[in-house]
């Protein structure tokens, strides 16, 4: 076996193996469980990891016939619907064990495809590897969302992971405002200076950024309640974020490990939509940044385009941190945990950078399907975040009023702020 093939199975296989540990905590009655209505059931998610795989390397880049025509169909792509009527219905759906048996012979025709994937060099898709990394990246970016539909299961519905530890304890710090001095950023990545990037990420451009000032942490569950609470009691309960729950007239709020006491989740960034972050910014005096704005203040050092070192990610654990865990993140203008520690909602409308060319034909829908003016980009990382997508180009995006993802925010300020 070739170097080359061997590495690109020990890659596909590195996913599939974390995919395996992520459907290892569902009981096969788990799978019909759809905790988000604007979501497939789970069992759809078992099945779309594979036929994604199947399509995009097989019969896309390969140009193969179908492996199994109705699972190809049925499992080919997930939901962003505005109502959940548009969600398929399970009546219909094949039983765990047959997608299992789907997923596993998909998985042996990946394995002796790799070759004829990397002899294809003529080919965009195939060259370097990149049909490849994209079915890997895809892969990853579903443990996570997986996560976050696991943490909206109804308690005991889901073998839950056993509570992660050591945990970082305590209430985190509350966020101050920082000076944030004027400066060029470049954004984005020329198309031959990665081996793989998904289209959104090119057309490399450079921003001016005006000064400006931002919180040197994101806002916590404990600002949240705070807010809440100037609010009278039956506009609370809209004001409530989707990560919360009530119990006993208590807010408990949602992990993959079952609900936690607010004394414990206190220090944790809230986790809320972009919409309701934007309220929140307006009642402060102060508004969400722009993506400009954000990747200028991550920056390592001024002298640089490199971002600051992550916070939180790449599982390290199964919870957040509190706010202000990861001194060590801070950028070069004493800004912590822009990256991880949960992804942050920016005022930027998801949208083509100059030049966006959908490049992969097997894929033409994953970014320009979004563009629509009801998704904006969020920036940075969260705890079930592979590495993989630490890359400075790399971009992120949910619609506006999503709230169970693991978004959450800071504020920025246009002048000083006087708090
Ligand atoms: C890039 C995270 C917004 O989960 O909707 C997965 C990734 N696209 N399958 C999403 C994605 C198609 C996407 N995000
Ligand atoms: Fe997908």
């Amino acid at each position: 076996m070739s170097g080359a093939r061997a590495s690109w199975i020990g890659r596909l296989e590195g996913a599939w193996a974390r995919s395996d540990e992520v459907f290892a905590t569902l009981s096969p009655a788990a799978f019909s469980l759809r905790p988000i209505a604007l979501r497939h059931p789970l069992l759809f998610y078992l099945g779309h990891l594979p036929a994604f795989a199947y399509n995009q390397i097989v019969r896309g880049a390969l140009d193969e016939p179908p492996l199994d025509a109705a699972l190809d169909t049925l499992f080919e792509r997930g939901i962003d619907p505005e109502s959940a009527s548009d969600a398929v219905s399970l009546a219909s759906w094949p039983s765990v064990a047959e997608v299992i048996a789907y997923r596993d012979r998909v998985r042996e025709l990946v394995r002796e495809r790799v070759s004829s994937v990397l002899a294809k060099r003529d080919d965009v898709l195939c060259d370097k590897g990149r049909v490849l990394s994209l079915v890997i990246e895809h892969e990853r970016m579903h443990h996570e969302t997986l996560q976050y539909l696991f943490a909206q299961c109804p308690e005991g519905a889901v073998a839950r992971a056993s509570a992660p530890s050591p945990d970082v304890v305590g209430a985190g710090r509350a966020a101050r405002a920082v000076d944030i001095a004027p400066g060029p950023v470049v954004l984005g990545a020329r198309f031959d200076e990665l081996d793989f990037g998904w289209d959104n990420e090119f057309g490399a451009e450079t921003r001016s950024v005006e000064r400006f000032w931002l919180d040197d942490l994101p806002q916590r569950n404990q600002d949240w309640l705070d807010y809440m609470g100037v609010y009278s009691m039956g506009a609370q309960a809209s004001l409530a974020p989707a990560s919360w729950v009530s119990r006993g007239g208590q807010w408990l709020v949602r992990t993959v490990s079952g609900p936690v006491a607010m004394d414990e989740a206190a220090g944790w960034p809230v986790q809320v939509s972009g919409a309701q972050a934007r309220a929140f910014c307006a009642a402060r005096g102060g508004r969400l940044a722009t993506e400009a704005e954000l990747h200028h203040a991550a920056r390592a050092r001024s002298d640089s385009d490199a971002l600051a070192d992550p916070a939180l990610v790449d599982w390290a654990r199964a919870r957040p941190d509190p706010v202000g865990s990861a001194p060590e993140s801070a950028s070069a203008f004493g800004v912590e945990e822009l990256i991880g520690n949960g992804w942050e909602w920016t005022s930027t409308e998801f949208a083509p950078r100059p030049g966006f060319e959908a490049w992969a034909r097997t894929y033409p829908g994953y970014s320009s399907d979004f563009f629509d003016g009801q998704h904006d980009v969020v920036f940075g990382g969260a705890w079930p975040t592979d590495r993989v997508f630490l890359r400075r180009s790399f971009r992120n995006w949910y619609r506006r009023s999503y709230p169970y993802a693991f978004t959450s925010f800071r504020v920025a300020y246009d002048e000083r702020a006087t708090r």
